[in-house]
């Protein structure tokens, strides 16, 4: 017997073994189990970071009885198969997006809090050193109230990524493209340091691929935050540009414009007190002090899977909240979720129930 975290990966397509990966390299974890209804990728998973390959998840969760799950699967089957973990005993880190809807949301929260389990949700980019660094600089007031802020993302995404898996690019089963799944981790950057997005108005487009996907591959929204301020979200897969994905903050104390996307740097930074400033210059100091965090995925992933699911294993172990639960990570589905339907009706949505 082991008193580690038995952990399982559900899902060994991009990502999957990034998680696998980095639970792998976690202290306070075992890997159990890696899942995928495609029989060699479980296998390759297995190969690469250990754990026994499964074909089926709801004989593996009978089985091998995980404490703990990461659900790396295509967006439309995140609550379903959620649900299904929360209900077998495991706590659950999902990939972002939660789910595709309000009511896939809901009814992940409703079982995790019925079963007595955690539910947490990946955005990464949240633990990339300099990012936090600017969320502490925010929370402590150094650039004074909020008066403008953006997300941006330009990639590009073609045919042979979106003809890679039968889900991409599908309203059913990705729930949009670039928004949902490339923008969503600035939209979340965005909303962590500027605050919840009160309404939104937005507009999309797909000119460069409608023989290819059914939804968007250009997207852009003017958004009013929850203080009054007003912001913007530019987000486009056919920019020809690899991957350049960004935050800017304006506030009455100074401004910063912070690439997310694996980057995590400031592209300027101005602070107008000298005492804020210097206090700002630590926090950054401190953040360069961070160890990097390995990486087995792609570029724009960043290395902070492994700081979130070692965060996440901590709180299983420790039985305390994960730093991003189900809760903190639904907001920015939410945004995009009103992006879409402010699009399709032409007109402002307004956000219920921002946090
Ligand atoms: N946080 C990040 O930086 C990041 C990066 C990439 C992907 N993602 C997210 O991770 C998720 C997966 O994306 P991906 O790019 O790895 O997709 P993918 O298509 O490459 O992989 C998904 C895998 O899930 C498997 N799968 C589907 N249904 C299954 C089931 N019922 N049981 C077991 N396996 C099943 C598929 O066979 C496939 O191998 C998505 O939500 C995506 O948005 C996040």
């Amino acid at each position: 017997m082991t008193d580690k975290v038995q952990y399982a990966v559900i899902g060994c397509g991009s990502v999957g073994p990034v998680h696998a990966h980095a639970v792998a390299r976690c202290p306070e974890a075992e890997l159990v189990a890696v899942c995928d209804v495609i029989p060699e990728r479980a296998d390759r998973c297995a190969a690469l970071a250990g754990g026994e390959p499964c074909y089926d998840y709801l004989e593996m969760l009978e089985e091998v009885r995980p404490d703990a799950v990461s659900v790396c699967t295509p967006h439309a089957t995140h609550a379903d198969l959620t649900c299904d973990c929360l209900s077998a005993g495991a706590h659950v880190l999902c990939e972002k997006p939660l789910a595709i809807s309000a009511e896939g949301m809901d009814r992940m929260m409703q079982t995790a809090r019925a079963e007595g389990r955690m539910l947490a949700g990946v955005f990464q980019h949240r633990f990339d050193p300099v990012t936090a660094a600017m969320r502490r600089a925010v929370q402590e007031g150094l650039f004074g109230r909020l008066l403008n802020a953006g997300a941006s993302i330009r990639c590009y995404r073609g045919p042979d990524y979106y003809n890679s898996g039968e889900w991409r690019g599908t309203w059913a089963g990705e729930g949009g493209a670039v928004l949902i799944n490339q923008a969503i981790h600035s939209i979340d950057v965005m909303q962590w340091l500027a605050g919840p997005v009160r309404s939104v108005f937005g507009r999309q487009t797909n000119l460069q691929l409608p023989d290819c996907i059914e939804t968007e591959d250009t997207a852009c929204a003017s958004l009013e935050f929850a203080n009054g301020a007003v912001g913007t979200i530019e987000a486009t897969a056919s920019s020809h540009l690899d991957f350049d994905a960004a935050v800017h903050f304006y506030g009455t104390g100074g401004s910063f414009r912070l690439t997310t996307g694996g980057q995590d740097e400031l592209e300027f930074l101005r602070v107008e007190d000298d005492e804020a400033a210097g206090r700002v210059q630590e926090l950054l100091v401190e953040a360069e002090q961070r160890d990097e965090a390995g990486a087995v995925g792609k570029a724009c992933y960043g290395t902070s899977h492994a700081r979130q699911i070692m965060d996440f294993v901590e709180a299983v172990a420790r039985g305390r909240q994960p730093a991003i639960t189900g809760q903190d990570a639904r907001h920015a589905v939410e945004v995009v979720l009103a992006v879409y339907e402010s699009a399709r009706l032409g007109r402002p949505v307004e956000l219920n129930g921002a946090p």
